[in-house]
């Protein structure tokens, strides 16, 4: 099977992103780490892609003021040239258009440190250990225009402990999306999940089966 090809858009650190490049090290993995984008110059993860021998590409939002449109359409331009299939945000601090999100729908995914549709947006460790929550996780989807909604595709759960501190949730959840997004990744690429109805189908069924659950960390 051809392997598709994908681009990690990036801001920062890059964790999911050495964690998708080390499983697309595997020769029977069906994608490929074609591309590592970054909207930051200094962004850590660039950085290790290059050290991978990973292409790596800066386009730098800063240079485009507030005009969303110009910035999308530059990323979208790199990603054509490179021939891409499958975009995977990973820690993209970046809102994208409707219309570039529309280009890509079915084929973006994002990871959210949350078990969507509970805590949106930023700070969800704190926010989950405000609110008393017993199970925190982190989630792998389709992007879609509103911000961090669109089908799931991937999820994995922790246990919260009553002594957990932001930090030591927040470690917990991300040896978690370490672990779901490449499954994730690897189940789109596989063409196995469909969307019905704005949820996912996986081999045409509608509830992952055991292979697909992360046991808690
Ligand atoms: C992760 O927690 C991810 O879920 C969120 O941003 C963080 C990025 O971390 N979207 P990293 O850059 O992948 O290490």
């Amino acid at each position: 099977m051809q392997r598709k090809r994908v681009a990690i858009l990036i801001s920062g650190r890059g964790s999911n992103m050495s964690a998708l490049i080390e499983a697309a090290k595997a020769k029977n993995y069906p994608a490929e780490i074609a591309l590592v984008l970054s909207n930051r110059p200094d962004a850590a993860g660039l950085e290790f892609a290059h050290a991978a021998g990973i292409q790596t590409r800066v386009i730098d939002h800063r240079d485009f003021g507030k005009d969303r449109v110009a910035f999308d359409a530059a990323v979208q331009a790199v990603l054509l040239q490179h021939r891409i299939d499958i975009v995977c945000l990973a820690g993209f601090m970046r809102l994208l258009t409707s219309s570039f999100v529309s280009a890509w729908q079915g084929r973006m995914l994002n990871i959210h440190p949350a078990l969507l549709p509970a805590f949106k947006g930023l700070h969800t460790h704190q926010r989950a250990l405000e609110a008393g929550a017993k199970i925190h996780g982190a989630t792998v989807h389709f992007v879609a225009p509103e911000m961090d909604s669109g089908p799931i595709i991937a999820q994995g759960a922790v246990a919260v402990r009553a002594d957990d501190s932001e930090e030591s949730l927040a470690a917990r959840v991300l040896g978690i999306e370490h672990r779901i997004y490449p499954l994730a990744l690897k189940l789109v690429a596989e063409g196995r999940i469909r969307v019905e109805n704005g949820r996912c189908l996986i081999d045409g069924v509608p509830v992952p089966d055991a292979a697909h659950l992360v046991p808690s960390a």
